[in-house]
């Protein structure tokens, strides 16, 4: 029987042992939110760097691609686009190679490849539900190959600056919830640690008003505050893609 964990922020990583694990990074407001709208918008691929300076280097390997990220929510002067998914439409990033580097979730994403994790994916309240069924097919997949190895599911909040993220830790509950519960699909009895209890329980506590937990959330007072309460609003539409994110060793692409 699988079992599902979820790091409340990637300080949680320290000590733990991703070997042989899938991982799902989530980062709501709004690296995967971006990621998954700019992958939904047909871009080739998005390389993740750690650093502005990464960044920086990458661009000279791949002169055509854009720069893209944020530092304290704002576009990194001289990118090309910030971190709003609404700015990944299909007219600026349809075939182009993306170099993106974020505040938290580029970060926690190289966190997880340094642990070891066997596959990353890329999860948000926007490909909720597509994430839910990739992952549950992955774990049911590996249960099969390997009857005598319990899989196992890494759950990641990327938080904000090492912190817990209420907006993160609810998506993992929304995330685990579907998984358990899904209706059509051969669905894996899974395992659950405390962690990801106490993150379906707080999902449930807002019985689906995701509007209310971005409201609630620190990160998202603070997006509204310097002027992307547009990014809430865009953020909180359920299901609205159905692709899934996953690193690949070119970089970010479309689970196929
Ligand atoms: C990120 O996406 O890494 C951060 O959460 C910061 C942001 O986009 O505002």
């Amino acid at each position: 029987m699988p079992e599902v964990t979820v790091l409340p922020t990637p300080k949680d990583l320290e000590g733990f042992d991703l070997s042989g694990s899938t991982a799902v990074v989530i980062d709501v407001l709004r690296a995967t939110s971006s990621m998954a709208q700019a992958l939904s918008s047909g871009c080739e691929r998005i390389i993740p760097a750690k650093s502005e300076e990464e960044a920086l280097a990458l661009k000279k390997n791949f002169p055509e691609a854009l720069l893209c990220g944020e530092r304290r929510g704002r576009k990194i002067s001289g990118f090309d686009l910030g971190n709003s998914p609404a700015e990944y439409v299909s007219s600026s990033v349809k075939g182009k190679v993306l170099i993106m580097t974020t505040s938290n979730g580029t970060r926690t994403i190289a966190a997880a490849r340094e642990k070891g994790a066997v596959e990353i994916f890329m999860c948000s309240f926007l490909n909720l539900g597509k994430t839910a069924a990739v992952l549950s097919q992955r774990l049911l997949a590996a249960e099969r190959q390997v009857p005598s190895r319990k899989p196992s599911l890494a759950v990641i909040c990327s938080g904000s600056h090492g912190e817990f993220s209420l907006e993160d830790f609810a998506c993992a509950g929304a995330l685990i919830e579907r998984m358990t519960g899904q209706e059509g699909l051969i669905k894996p009895e899974l395992t659950l640690t405390e962690s990801a209890v106490e993150a379906v329980s707080l999902y449930r506590r807002y019985n689906g008003d995701i509007m209310r937990i971005l409201d609630d959330s620190q990160h998202g007072r603070y997006l509204r505050s310097i002027g992307f309460g547009h990014d809430l609003l865009f953020c909180s539409k359920v299901d609205s893609l159905k692709i899934v994110p996953c690193l690949s060793e070119a970089g970010i692409v479309a689970f196929q």
